[in-house]
C-alpha cells in the first residue's frame, strides 16, 4: 500500500527558524496531489538519496496547503538524513511517501474546549491541527529554550508557553503551564516526547479528559518495515490478533487509554 503513495516532491523553499529547526515547503506532482489528501497529525516519510540510508525519515505534517497543493514539514536536524533534508534548495527533488499515520481526529474536538499541547518536535503538528479547530482553541506549547513558530501559534488560538530554562513563558513543561495559567479543557490532542505523553495521560485520567495522543517520536521507518515502533495497546487490533500497535501504520495518533506509554 505503501509503494502506491510514493511520489518526488519538489522543495518550493526551505528556511531555519531557530538553530538546527527547518522549515520546508513540498509541492506535488498534479497526478498526486499529497497535500489535498493529507490531514493534520499524518506524516510523510522522506527518503535520502545517499544509498547508504535505505530506510526512510518520518516528519509530521506542520501545515496543508490545500489551494496551493503544498505541505510544510517542521523538523530538528538530528542526523545525517535530515541534515541532507535541510541543505536541500528551492527547486530539489526527493522522494517522499505520504500522507501516513491516522491524523488527529478532528471531529472529536468540534464543539468542545480543546487543548492542544505539544512538546519541542511534537509542537509542529499542532498548527494545522489548530487551524483546522479554530481560534477558540487552547494551546500549550513545550520548549528546551529556543522558541518556533509560537507567533504563528499565537494568531491560531489561545497560546501558552513552557520553557525548561524559563526564558519564555512558564519555567518548566506543558504541564506546569496548564497548573499555572489554570488551564481548562473538555479533550486534549497531545504530541510530544513519552514522558510528557505519560504526564498527559495520567492527568487525562485523573481529570476523566479524553485524550489524544501522537507517539511519532517512537517511529524509526515509518512504513512498517522495521516493527521498531510496536507500542502494547489494551485491545487485539484484528489484522494481528494482538494487544500491539504499530504506531508508524495503525498510529500514530491513539486514544491515550488504549496504549502503554
Ligand atoms: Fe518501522 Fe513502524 S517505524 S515499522
Amino acid at each position: 500500500m505503501a509503494e502506491k503513495k510514493k511520489c518526488l516532491a519538489t522543495v518550493k523553499s526551505q528556511s531555519e527558524l531557530a538553530p538546527g529547526i527547518y522549515s520546508l515547503w513540498l509541492a506535488f506532482p498534479e497526478e498526486y496531489n499529497v497535500a489535498s489528501m493529507a490531514k493534520p497529525g499524518q506524516f510523510l516519510s522522506l527518503y535520502s538519496d545517499d544509498g547508504s540510508r535505505l530506510l526512510p525519515r518520518p516528519i509530521s505534517i506542520c501545515e496543508i496547503d490545500k489551494k496551493d497543493g503544498a505541505i510544510r514539514l517542521v523538523y530538528r536536524v538530528a542526523g545525517k538524513g535530515t541534515a541532507e533534508f535541510s541543505s536541500m534548495h528551492t527547486g530539489a527533488q526527493l522522494r517522499i511517501v505520504g500522507p501516513l499515520g491516522n491524523g488527529f481526529p478532528i471531529e472529536e474536538g468540534k464543539g468542545k474546549r480543546v487543548m492542544l499541547m505539544g512538546g519541542g518536535v511534537g509542537v509542529p503538528p499542532m498548527l494545522q491541527t489548530a487551524k483546522d479547530l479554530g481560534t477558540d482553541t487552547i494551546i500549550c506549547c513545550g520548549y528546551r529554550d529556543e522558541l518556533f513558530l509560537n507567533e504563528e501559534f499565537a494568531a491560531a488560538g489561545d497560546l501558552h508557553i513552557a520553557t525548561e530554562d524559563g526564558s519564555a513563558g512558564v519555567k518548566g513543561n506543558v504541564m506546569d503551564a496548564v497548573r499555572e495559567d489554570h488551564l481548562e479543557a473538555d479533550v486534549i490532542f497531545a504530541c510530544g516526547p513519552a514522558p510528557m505523553l505519560r504526564a498527559i495521560k495520567a492527568y487525562g485520567l485523573e481529570k476523566g479528559i479524553p485524550c489524544w495522543i501522537s507517539m511519532e517520536e517512537r517511529m524509526a521507518c515509518g512504513v512498517g518495515a522495521c516493527l521498531g515502533c510496536v507500542c502494547k495497546t489494551t485491545h487485539k487490533y484484528a489484522h494481528s490478533h494482538v494487544n500491539n500497535a504499530r504506531i508508524c501504520t495503525d498510529g500514530p495518533v491513539f486514544e491515550a487509554r488504549e496504549v502503554e506509554i
